[in-house]
Formats: C-alpha cells, structure tokens, sequence
C-alpha cells in the first residue's frame, strides 16, 4: 500500500511516499481502506520526536491519527463492525492514517460513521470533539456558570465552544479579531482578540471578578499564570498540554487528554449528523498533497481542521 513515511525522527519536509505492507488485523483489530484522514498537532509531535522520551513513536512511522475509512478486514474477535462498515476512529500514538490503509482497534475510539457525514467530516470529528468533551467533563463548571477558551478557533477549540454553549455556559473565545464571527457562529458570547492586549484583563471587562473556568488550548508551563489570571479566585485553569499544580488566587489547575469513553465517538458523530455540532474543515488535501497539508497545518492560521481525502 503506498503511505506518507518517516523513516526516522526528522522534520516533515523528509516525509516521503512509499510502499509499505498492508497491515493484517490482529486480535481486536479492524483493517480500514482510508478514505479521509485529518491533521493534529500531535503528529508533527510524532514525527520529529520533540517529545520522543514521553511519546515515542517506532519507525518507519506513518502519521495521523485521525481516520474515516471503510472496514475492509476484521480480526478475530472484533465484534462491534463487519467488513464494508462507514468507520471514524482516534488511533492515538499508532497513528497510521496517513496511507491507503490502516489498522485501528475495536474500541470506544471507533464508531460507526452515519451516513450523514462525508468522509472528511468524519476524520475531522475524532480528536477535536473527543478532546473537547473530556477538557469540559475536567472543567466542572456548573450551569451558568462561564468560561474562557483560549485557542477558541482551532481544531479543539472550535468543538470545545460549541460544547461549552450547550452545557449552559457563558462562553468567551480567544482568537484572531477575523475570527470574530466564526467564534461567534460557533456559539461563543463574546469574542476576545489574543493579539490586541492581555486577554485575562479583557475578560475582567466581561466579566468582573474572573471567569469560572479556563480552557486554554494554546499554552502550556508556566505561560499558564497569564491566562489562569482570568479566572475568578477559587476558579479552574484547564489545560491539555501540563502546567503548574495551581496558580494564584488559589486556581486549580486540571490537566487532560483525549478520551473516548464508552458511547462518545457515537453520540458525537450522530450530534454532527443531525447538525447540531458543526464540523469545521479549513482546507481538504488530496492523498498525494498529505505531506504539505501537514507542513500547511504547522506554519498557517486554521479554523477548525485540515483533512485529507483519499
Ligand atoms: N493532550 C492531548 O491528548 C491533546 C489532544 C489534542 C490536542 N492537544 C493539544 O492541544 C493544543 C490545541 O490543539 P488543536 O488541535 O486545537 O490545535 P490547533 O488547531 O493548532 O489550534 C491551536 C489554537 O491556538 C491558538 N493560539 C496559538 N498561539 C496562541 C496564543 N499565543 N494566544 C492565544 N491563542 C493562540 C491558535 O490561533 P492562531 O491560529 O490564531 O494562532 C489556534 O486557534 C495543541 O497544542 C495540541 O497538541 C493535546
């Protein structure tokens, strides 16, 4: 099968198109003829192992672990799909998207993909959405209540505005001035520009006293304490990326990552379907354009996600 391949840790531009063999489906594994993938920070991660000591990756590497395809094999004891089944799926650290076909678990990381979706709606929903549910179910914030998300436009932040919105939230989003009605779109109540000054300051103009909660999809470490700021004393700062143990003003601090609990690729996808999540693709690649999506998705703004069409 012909894959987008780094023979070693290196930078994207030594991505290179090879032939691999088609992987064969092991115990509780589906074979899937891709039919789109998408783009995350992640696989950049991956590929040039700028954090190889905690997520290593094993060569020669195929990125993306964001897939829609067709189940072409299933191995045995695979229960949930049979052969010719619409399929999205996270395959986290495996990755592999990026080739004609791949192999994926038979897992709460797979769903059904409803015919509602086109192939590149379903690779753009996994991550994103699924990233933004478990950032909100560590964000706690109850009814009313109201959050900053910083990053607000991009491949997490747009699915996490939306959720937020629908759990009640008084949402203000962190982007671009331009972003402005996108993020409006989306759901958010107010828009905040990141380049135009301090956001935490702009977010005490909105709302005196501090926000409940931060999402912040952007920072990480210390640079943490300057969004954090925007919370309200005894309020969250909420990161997937790590950070301090607390902040100022007594604000906790929770730290997260993708997860797929049992059901949740499923519900999102069908929320997407009935169009009551949107699904927001940037740009759409074809295969033989993988490697400069990828180099694309690094060095330009996006809004929502970048995917590949087989
Ligand atoms: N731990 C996990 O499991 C996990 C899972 C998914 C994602 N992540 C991480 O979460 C982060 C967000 O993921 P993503 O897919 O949403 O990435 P993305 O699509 O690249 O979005 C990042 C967003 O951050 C904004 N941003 C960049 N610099 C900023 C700054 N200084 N101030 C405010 N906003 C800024 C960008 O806006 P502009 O385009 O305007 O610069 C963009 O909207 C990534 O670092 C990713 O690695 C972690």
């Amino acid at each position: 099968m012909k894959a987008l391949v780094a023979r070693s840790y290196g930078p994207l531009e030594e991505l290179e198109f090879t032939d691999l063999p088609t992987p064969v489906p092991g115990p509780g594994q589906l074979l899937v003829r891709m039919e789109a993938a998408s783009i995350n920070a992640v696989d950049k991660v991956l590929v040039t192992g700028s954090m190889r000591e905690a997520i290593p990756a094993t060569h020669p590497f195929v990125p993306g672990v964001d897939i829609s395809g067709t189940v072409e094999a299933v191995g045995e004891g695979s229960t949930r799909f049979v052969v010719g089944d619409p399929v999205i799926a996270w395959n986290s650290i495996p990755s592999g998207a990026l080739a004609e076909y791949a192999l994926i678990s038979d897992a709460p990381s797979a769903a059904r993909r409803p015919a509602a979706l086109t192939p590149a709606q379903g690779a753009a929903l996994p991550t994103g959405a699924l990233t933004a549910a478990a950032l909100l179910d560590i964000t706690r914030v109850p009814l009313h209540g109201s959050v900053l998300i910083v990053g607000a436009s991009g491949g997490v932040g747009s699915f996490t505005v939306q959720l937020a919105k629908r759990a009640g939230l008084t949402v203000l989003a962190g982007g671009r001035d331009s972003d402005s009605d996108f993020l409006h779109r989306l759901g958010a109540d107010h828009t905040l520009d990141y380049r135009a000054g301090d956001l935490a300051q702009a977010a005490h103009r909105l709302v005196p006293g501090g926000v409940d909660a931060v999402i912040d999809l952007a920072h990480a470490g210390p640079a943490l304490a300057t969004t954090a700021a925007a919370a309200k004393p005894g309020g969250r700062l909420v990161s997937p990326l790590g950070g301090p143990a607390a902040f100022d003003r007594e604000v906790s601090a929770a730290y997260g990552g993708t997860r797929a609990p049992e059901g949740r690729l499923e519900a999102l996808a069908a929320q997407a379907a009935r169009g009551t999540l949107r699904i927001e693709i940037d740009s759409d690649y074809s295969f033989g354009q993988a490697r400069q999506a990828l180099l694309d998705y690094a060095a330009n703004h996006i809004r929502g996600k970048v995917t590949v069409t087989f």
